[in-house]
């Protein structure tokens, strides 16, 4: 386990999924984690309950990212907490839409691409003040940008943008100490893939892995908090793929 005491960490959208498992995953290896969450306050609560439980120290913090000040009103509600210095920001929070071509309305599109794409943006823009040399950024990207997979263009666009930022934010924070990296899971036992739970959905995820099961969030989890820590220390601008072998 990778060793984070004394850093301070955000988690966006850990109130559930994949961003609940990286927060208590942070947590676990001693940094304290803001837990981020848009809706869900009382599940975000029973993360910062089940951490402080376990010893570690958290928080939880609000923010609508679909708004185009989302970001910035997080940014300012996470500097009012940890001051001048956060050292992992993990840019979870993401929202998906399965539809066809044709059924893909630009307020799906707007939708996903504010979420998805703005809100990292804006965060990493409003937070860098707060990140020094040693910071880490870890982003969330997708198996569907490597492949074509399900009815997903708009959001699969929406996570190559992902991959995109990493390359360009890396070169220009790597300068100031700063890592920039993103991790693509494949398909993941949450909410956002509720398609598993139907016999075809499973069959389909199944099927295209290597690994002949579904991924749990923890799965993910453990390879994000080596990406935060200073294990990974010459790893910048690259998206990690943790996917159980899809697609090969
Ligand atoms: N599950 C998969 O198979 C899979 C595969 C590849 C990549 N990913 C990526 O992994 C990340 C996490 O996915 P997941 O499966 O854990 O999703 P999930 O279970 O649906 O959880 C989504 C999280 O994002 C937050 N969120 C969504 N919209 C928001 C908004 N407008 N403002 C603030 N927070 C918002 C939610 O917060 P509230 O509930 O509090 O509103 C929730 O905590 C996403 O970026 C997703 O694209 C997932």
């Amino acid at each position: 386990m990778s060793q984070l005491t004394g850093k301070t960490a955000l988690v966006t959208g850990a109130s559930r999924g994949i961003g609940r498992a990286i927060a208590l995953s942070l947590a676990r290896a001693g940094a304290q984690v803001l837990v981020h969450y848009g809706n869900a306050e009382e599940a975000a609560d029973a993360v910062v309950a089940e951490i402080r439980a376990a010893g570690g120290k958290a928080q939880k913090v609000a923010a609508n990212l679909r708004d185009a000040d989302g970001p910035h009103q997080l940014a300012k509600r996470v500097r009012a907490i940890v001051g001048d210095r956060l050292d992992i920001l993990v840019a979870n929070a993401g929202v998906s839409k399965s539809a066809p071509i044709e059924a893909t309305s630009v307020e799906d599109f707007n939708q996903l691409f504010a979420v998805n794409v703005r809100a990292p943006y804006f965060l990493v823009q409003q937070l860098l003040p707060t990140m020094c040399k040693g910071s880490s950024i870890v982003l969330l990207s997708s198996l569907a940008v490597r492949t074509a997979v399900g009815a997903i263009s708009a959001y699969a666009a929406s996570k190559g943008a992902v991959d995109t930022l990493v390359k360009h934010f890396a070169a220009a924070l790597g300068p100031r100490g700063i890592r920039v990296n993103a991790v693509a899971p494949g398909v993941v036992a949450t909410d956002m893939s509720s398609f598993t739970k139907t016999e075809a959905g499973r069959e389909t995820a199944l099927g295209m892995q290597a690994f002949k099961r579904i991924a749990q969030p923890d799965d993910i989890a453990e390879a994000v908090a080596f990406l935060a820590s200073d294990a990974a220390r010459w790893v910048t601008g690259d998206t990690l793929r943790i996917d159980g072998g899809s697609r090969l």
